[in-house]
């Protein structure tokens, strides 16, 4: 999540304005829609039909968005929740999604925070608790594994969890100082959270850090934790075909290919995560939630 730190936005601006050169290479964004209530935009994920999903920091709900018809409106409410975050498709047309009490100025109610799924193969949107977690301190980043399996970011926690999407049996995955938070600044360490192709990606937003980790397919790591970045504050992140990573990095969205270049893609301000579009007109779309409410839409 970001903080809408009035101090850090600005900060973000003052950094964004610095060299004309790196402007002009951005793109411009268009605007998608505009959330008001809810209005702090998370998560954001597409389905295969082209529709989107919208989780939010201050609400326990999922909104579907049409980029085409430019229309919104509420699917799915999860009960007992304040804050959702992280979503992640779990199976074709089934998407898992991270929601618990968020206390405001990093604090979280400890144990509320679990993962509900949306099943849409049915034609209508089923929403079920998968399962809460009593040892969750503040969860938030969310991505697939494989076929039986999500990994969980826990921000204060500093972990990762693993949990089994037909069980909801779960357990640390990984604990690490790098995922922890930092001792002073934003009370949240891991942020985001997205894994490809034998590699986790993960931001660590209170170190300005984005870093990577080799993991088995139990989500265990087989290698070290490496530093990618380490001066730029980043939420979520969408990962394209060809390993690109799509960071949502305040006010800009940083591209970091396999091989580890980084470049700025365009700027979308307090962006909070992104998602590539998954249709044959969009899928050189990027769109990004905002915690201004605003879903924008970038050609990457
Ligand atoms: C499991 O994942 C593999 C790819 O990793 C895919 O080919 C297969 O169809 C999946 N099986 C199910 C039941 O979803
Ligand atoms: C993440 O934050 C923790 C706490 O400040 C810090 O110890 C760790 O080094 C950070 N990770 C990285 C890779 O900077
Ligand atoms: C996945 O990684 C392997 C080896 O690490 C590489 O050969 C392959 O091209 C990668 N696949 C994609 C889709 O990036």
């Amino acid at each position: 999540m970001r903080f809408s730190f009035l101090l850090v936005e600005a900060a973000l601006l003052a950094t964004s304005l610095v060299s004309a050169a790196a402007i002009e290479q951005r793109q411009a964004a268009t605007k998608v829609y505009t959330f008001s209530s809810p209005k702090s935009a998370e998560g954001i994920a597409a389905r295969s039909n082209g529709q989107l999903l919208v989780s939010f920091f201050d609400k326990g709900e999922v909104w579907t968005l049409d980029p085409t018809t430019q229309k919104a409106s509420k699917l799915a409410t999860f009960e007992g929740a304040t804050c959702s975050a992280g979503i992640t498709e779990i199976a074709p047309d089934v998407f898992g999604v991270v929601a618990g009490q968020y206390g405001g100025a990093g604090g979280s109610t400890k144990g509320s925070w679990g993962i509900w799924k949306i099943d849409f193969t049915s034609g209508t949107a089923k929403t079920s608790l998968l399962k809460k977690v009593p040892e969750s301190e503040m969860w938030n980043g969310l991505t697939t594994l494989n076929n039986n399996t999500i990994l969980i970011g826990d921000a204060l926690k500093g972990a990762i969890f693993r949990m089994d999407t037909t069980t909801g049996a779960y357990s640390v995955a990984i604990q690490d100082p790098t995922l922890a938070k930092a001792a002073s600044g934003i009370p949240m360490g891991i942020d985001g959270l997205r894994y490809f192709n034998g590699t986790v990606y993960f931001t660590n937003i209170s170190k300005n850090t984005l870093l990577k980790v080799p993991v088995d397919q139990t989500g265990k790591a087989t290698g070290s934790i490496t530093t990618i970045w380490s001066s730029t504050q980043a939420d979520d992140m969408a990962i394209g075909p060809d390993g690109s990573a799509y960071v949502a990095a305040g006010s800009k969205i940083q591209k970091v290919t396999v091989d580890g270049k980084v470049s700025t893609a365009g700027t979308v301000a307090g962006s909070t995560s992104c998602t590539l579009g998954r249709t044959e007109a969009d899928k050189n779309t990027l769109y990004v939630a905002s915690n201004n409410g605003q879903i924008s839409a970038l050609k990457v």
